[in-house]
């Protein structure tokens, strides 16, 4: 472990976003929007279990890690909150889907009533998923530090910032989840039966997110059904990920030897938090206002 993990404040004023942020690209929009509908129930859950790991941790190094992670996780959720009620202002409302995430979350990878020794292998089980989507958030973080074709294609200022705001997060604090499952566990077969779940579940929930977003959508009105040459072409156009880094993604991280260290650019991840129009604002936002 190397650098100390701590929330950092940030102010996003979304009065000048318009719905469709990448100009004339509402596929685009809508796939990376479906973000803001995953995150903050996704985020609020990965506090919720970790809060309950921290009487487990021996290592008081790992204790603060852990800790600043939650404080990043949790100011993440509630930015992409905000997103959401700038969608619903827009008429795009994304209550629907929203709320079969947040049933995914907190009742079904909630708690459940569990004898003892059930209750450890329930924690331990998600501590592990946790540490499998921490994977793909780091992988997606440095995709959209490096997304140069978005910012080609005028995507808007503000989404882009709070995306690598978040994005660099995510490679900065990307080793913290697998360390903890490391601490307390570590079982290979546990590594990969997490990932062999939730790489499939991610897909599945983007693009059914991205589907509810497209018809809903008050401009679109259902006349794009996504299609997967859809995404291969804005693959091809550097717009989202391509399908072969994210299908790579999931080997490394099996790899006996892994550790999330040897993933992404934490230098570069930092040096775009340093420059991060929000974080700025909202350093001279708090001088002004006191
Ligand atoms: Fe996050
Ligand atoms: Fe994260």
């Amino acid at each position: 472990m190397s650098n100390k993990i701590a929330p950092r404040r940030v102010r996003f004023s979304w009065e000048d976003t318009p719905l469709h942020w990448v100009p004339g690209d509402p596929f685009t929009t809508h796939l990376i929007n479906t973000l803001h509908l995953l995150l903050p129930a996704g985020e609020r859950w990965f506090v919720h279990v970790f809060r309950q790991a921290l009487p487990h941790i021996t290592d008081p190094l790992l204790r603060e890690q852990v800790k600043g992670f939650m404080g990043q996780e949790g100011t993440h959720a509630v930015a992409h909150q905000r997103v959401l009620e700038h969608l619903r202002e827009q008429g795009l409302d994304p209550a629907p889907y929203v709320e079969n995430v947040e049933w995914l979350f907190e009742r079904l990878l909630g708690d459940h009533t569990l004898p003892p020794a059930a209750r450890r292998f329930w924690l331990l089980e998600r501590v592990a998923i946790i540490a499998a989507i921490e994977h793909y958030t780091a992988v997606l973080g440095q995709w959209i530090l490096d997304a140069g074709p978005l910012d080609e294609a005028g995507a808007d200022a503000v989404m882009m910032d709070l995306l690598r705001w978040h994005g660099a997060e995510e490679v900065e604090h990307r080793s913290v989840a697998y360390d903890l499952f490391t601490h307390l566990d570590g079982s290979y077969a546990r590594r990969v039966r997490t990932m062999a779940g939730t790489g499939p579940a991610m897909i599945y929930l983007i693009r059914n997110g991205g589907r509810f977003l497209l018809e809903h959508d008050p401009i679109v009105r259902g006349r794009i059904v996504p299609k997967w040459s859809h995404y291969l072409y804005r693959a091809g156009q550097g717009r989202v990920p391509t399908l072969r880094s994210l299908a790579l993604a999931m080997p490394r991280y099996l790899r006996p030897g892994f550790h999330p260290s040897q993933e992404g650019d934490v230098r570069q991840a930092l040096a775009y938090i340093a420059v991060s129009p929000a974080h700025r604002e909202f350093e001279s936002y708090r001088r002004a206002h006191g």
